[in-house]
């Protein structure tokens, strides 16, 4: 069965600090968002790509992608077998990612969910995905051991110290990037059925009462998200380009 890409892409990315939306920013002198694209089509199982973009910028996310796809290519775009398409996001996360969702046309069994502020994941993180739902998961997270050890906390008044109230054993606790990978219908049935606040997509599928598996992800999978990340990420590509 053919695979879809979901690249939600209309967060503002207010922790980069202010600016263009973050999937715009340029690693290398391309967007982001042209990165993170070229990292699904670059699967030979992927062969669409839904972009999901600010509601107020489709028109401009349309028209960056068109300026770095491959000249004469596909009528869809020009991105080698991957059609690529853009539709207007929303408010959070989740709800671009259902809107991404509402745009797939029949026919995509199995659907990645990948976030633009994930630029540099290796190709052969998005085939070891693709091929656990393909062997039977309903869903699907590349994940990493933590370096940190990490405490909970309570909250505490603003300026004073949080009192640490747990310490969960740390070998046992996993990190988790993407793309994520899902059997389409379970993947439609928890946007559809869960209403929390919920921060990736697996967790979605979890609160369904469904088996999410963990594969190994990779460093390079990281997320921009602070200003010390666009330096990292410009260090990973310039070293790519040696
Ligand atoms: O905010 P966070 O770093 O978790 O965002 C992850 C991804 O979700 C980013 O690629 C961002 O563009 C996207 N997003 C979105 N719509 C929103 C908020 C975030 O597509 N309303």
């Amino acid at each position: 069965s053919p695979v879809a890409a979901v690249i939600p892409a209309a967060g503002r990315g207010v922790r980069l600090g202010p600016g263009i939306p973050k999937a715009l920013r340029t690693l290398g002198g391309t967007p982001m968002l042209v990165h993170a694209v070229r990292a699904m089509a670059a699967s030979r199982a992927v062969s669409l790509v839904v972009v999901v973009a600010p509601p107020d910028g489709t028109a401009e996310v349309k028209s960056i992608l068109d300026a770095h796809a491959l000249p004469g290519g596909s009528p869809g775009g020009g991105w080698g077998r991957t059609d690529v398409l853009v539709v207007p996001g929303g408010e959070t996360r989740q709800e671009s990612v259902r809107l991404g969702l509402d745009a797939l046309p029949p026919g995509y069994e199995i659907v990645l969910v990948h976030d633009a502020a994930r630029p540099l994941v290796p190709v052969d993180i998005v085939d070891a995905v693709v091929e656990a739902v393909r062997d039977g998961a309903v869903a699907v997270v590349p994940a990493l051991p933590l370096a940190d050890t990490v405490k909970q906390v309570e909250p505490a008044p603003a300026g004073r110290p949080e009192p640490v109230v747990a310490t969960p054993d740390r070998s046992r606790l996993r990190a988790v990037q993407t793309p994520q990978g899902f059997d389409r219908a379970t993947l439609i049935r928890a946007h559809e059925t869960i209403t929390d606040d919920v921060t990736d997509d697996a967790s979605m599928v979890e609160r369904l009462g469904e088996q999410v598996v963990a594969v190994p992800g990779h460093e390079e999978a990281f997320k921009v998200t602070r200003p010390l990340d666009l330096i990292l990420a410009e260090a990973v590509l310039a070293r790519r380009r040696l």
